[in-house]
C-alpha cells in the first residue's frame, strides 16, 4: 500500500530528518513507527502527505509511494483525493467552532454528499460522546475528546491509510487506552493506519508491525509482537531494564559485532 524507500529530507536545507528511511505499510494494516524526539516521525507522516513544503521541508531523495503511483510532487489536496489523511500532532481543530462544523470542514474536500452522510454516522457511532455534544463548541472538550474529534475529522474524508501523529500525546492512561481501542476499530473496519507514537506500549499493543526511527534512519522493523520482546525496545521504549543503560549511553538498538549501529535489523519473521 505505502512504500517509502530511501527517503531523505532536510528543512530549509540544512536540518537533515531523514537519512534514508524505508518503510512498508501493508493493505488494511496497522504500522506503527516509534523514536525518540527529534528522530523524524513527524517529518515521515509529512512526506507521506505532501505537506512538507508548509514546513520549508523537501525531498532531497527516495521514493514514496501509494497503491503504485509516486506520491513526489503530488499537492495535499491530491493525496487526501487518492485516500491518506493526515492527524496532525496537537489535535489542531477548530476551537471556536462546534462539533459538526469540525466534522463538515474534514469533509470538504469531497463532493459526495452520499459519502460524507456516511463518514459522519461512522465518526458518531465511533465515538457516542461526539453524537452527544454534536453542537457544542470543540474548545469546551477535553484532551481526549478534542483527539477524538480530530481523528473523526479526519475519518471524514473516507481514507484508505489514516496518518496518526502522537495521539495519545498529554492524555491521561485511561484516555490512551480508549484511543487504542478506536484505533483498533478503524482498523477492523477496513481502514489501514500508520501510527507515530512515543507511549510504545498502547502503539505496539494495536499494531501489526513496528518501525523503529533513530536519527532519520530505521534501525529495528518486525511484527509488532516481535518487536515488543525485543531488548532494545524493552530497554528504551517499555521502560524496562532501565539499569541496564550504561556509560555507553541510551541509545543502543542491538549492535553487536556482527549487527554494526545505524543498519537496519529485520526480525526473523518479517516480510515487507
Ligand atoms: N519546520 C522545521 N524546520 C526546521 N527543522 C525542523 C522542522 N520540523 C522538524 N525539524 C527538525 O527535523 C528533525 C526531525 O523532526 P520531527 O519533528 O520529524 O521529529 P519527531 O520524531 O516527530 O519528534 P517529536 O517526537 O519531538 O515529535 C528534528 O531535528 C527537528 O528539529
Ligand atoms: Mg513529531
Amino acid at each position: 500500500m505505502l512504500s517509502v524507500r530511501e527517503m531523505h529530507v532536510t528543512y530549509g536545507g540544512t536540518v537533515r530528518a531523514l537519512r534514508g528511511a524505508d518503510l512498508e505499510v501493508a493493505d488494511r494494516q496497522v504500522a506503527t513507527v516509534l523514536g525518540s524526539n527529534g528522530a523524524g516521525k513527524t517529518t515521515l507522516l509529512r512526506a507521506t502527505s505532501g505537506t512538507l513544503r508548509l514546513h520549508r521541508g523537501r525531498i532531497d531523495s527516495g521514493s514514496i509511494t501509494f497503491d503504485g503511483t509516486d506520491l513526489a510532487g503530488k499537492d495535499p489536496a491530491q493525496i487526501v483525493g487518492m485516500g491518506i489523511v493526515q492527524v496532525p500532532e496537537g489535535r489542531r481543530i477548530f476551537t471556536r467552532l462546534t462539533v459538526e462544523e469540525n466534522l463538515r470542514a474534514g469533509g470538504l474536500g469531497s463532493r459526495d454528499r452520499a459519502a460524507k452522510a456516511t463518514a459522519e454516522r461512522r465518526v458518531y457511532d465511533l465515538f457516542p460522546v461526539l453524537a452527544d455534544r454534536r453542537s457544542s463548541r470543540a474548545g469546551l472538550f477535553s484532551g481526549g475528546e478534542q483527539q477524538m474529534l480530530a481523528i473523526g475529522r479526519g475519518l471524514m474524508a473516507n481514507p484508505k491509510l489514516l496518518l496518526l501523529d502522537e495521539p495519545s500525546l498529554g492524555l491521561a492512561p485511561q484516555m490512551i487506552g480508549r484511543i487504542g481501542e478506536v484505533i483498533r476499530e478503524i482498523h477492523r473496519q477496513g481502514t489501514a493506519v500508520l501510527l507515530v507514537e512515543q507511549n510504545a506500549t498502547m502503539a505496539l499493543a494495536v499494531a501489526d508491525t513496528a518501525f523503529v526511527l533513530d536519527i532519520g534512519k530505521v534501525s529495528l522493523n518486525g511484527p509488532a509482537a516481535e518487536l515488543a520482546a525485543t531488548d532494545a525496545v524493552q530497554r528504551l521504549y517499555l521502560g524496562h531494564g532501565a539499569t541496564e543503560e550504561s556509560e555507553h549511553g541510551p541509545v543502543d538498538t542491538g549492535a553487536s559485532a556482527t549487527n554494526p549501529p545505524r543498519t537496519t535489523r529485520t526480525l526473523s519473521r518479517w516480510s515487507a
